[in-house]
């Protein structure tokens, strides 16, 4: 009975983590837009002076999304039932596109897309991860310590390791994307896989970012 019962317990572990192997995740990206430039790209409805989480997707070590799944897709519906959880979500991770003929859905149509796309690949279940998500962009202030080292979104432009280097010194080093190569776009801070805590991207993924030596840090028109 007891050599049963142990290899039970050998087998079951055994199974753990060949599960966390399979989907290689390591931590993930918390991805911020900066709603000028995102805006230059699509027409917005509604253009928020700060960044704007885009999503919290779920990497493997070297930096790439993990595939999703079909994990049940939240029930959003219900979840807005908390108030004071809605007002968060439409604060912190807005829709800006907008659609022909109003779609009074449309956020929450957005939600549904980043969790098929990139929450139903996380480990954790779908309580968390948002609020995580709402958590962690909530304590990520960019423009302070951007403005802290003298970088301003005026639609002047400045060195790229200006950026790198101040954000770098509050939340580790960064992965920036831009538009046009010279038009800041979206930060990525890592995160580690609890969702807890901010790490540096490595050497590998900061391979991905795509901006110039020097990056415009425009405002709306
Ligand atoms: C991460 O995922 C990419 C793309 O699926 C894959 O090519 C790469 O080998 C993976 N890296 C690791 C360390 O698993
Ligand atoms: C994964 O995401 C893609 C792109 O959004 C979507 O077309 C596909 O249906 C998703 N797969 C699953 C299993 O949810
Ligand atoms: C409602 O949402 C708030 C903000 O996200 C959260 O702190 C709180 O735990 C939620 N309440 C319930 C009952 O889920």
């Amino acid at each position: 009975m007891k050599i049963n019962f142990c290899i039970f317990i050998v087998l079951f572990v055994y199974c753990i983590s060949s599960v966390e192997n399979n989907s290689g995740f390591d931590h993930f990206w918390l991805v911020l837009s900066w709603p000028p430039v995102y805006c230059l790209q699509i027409r917005c409805e509604r253009k928020p002076t700060d960044f704007v989480l885009h999503g919290l997707w779920p990497v493997n070590s070297t930096g790439h999304s993990l595939k999703n799944s079909t994990n049940g897709t939240p029930n959003f519906y219900s979840m807005l039932r908390n108030h004071s959880f809605g007002i968060e979500m439409d604060e912190h991770w807005p829709s800006l596109g907008s659609k022909e003929g109003r779609d009074p859905y449309k956020h929450i149509r957005f939600w549904e897309h980043e969790w098929e796309e990139h929450g139903s690949g996380q480990p954790y279940g779908d309580t968390y991860y948002l609020q995580s998500a709402i958590r962690l962009r909530k304590s990520v202030n960019l423009l302070r310590i951007l403005r802290n080292q003298g970088i301003f979104p005026d639609g002047r432009s400045y060195w790229e390791t200006g950026y790198v280097d101040a954000i770098k010194d509050a939340y580790g080093y960064p992965v920036l994307k831009c538009f046009n190569g010279y038009l800041l776009k979206e930060v990525t801070i890592c995160v580690d896989g609890q969702a807890r805590s901010f790490i540096s991207c490595s050497p590998a993924e900061r391979r991905s970012a795509n901006c110039h030596n020097v990056i415009s840090f425009p405002r709306h028109k």
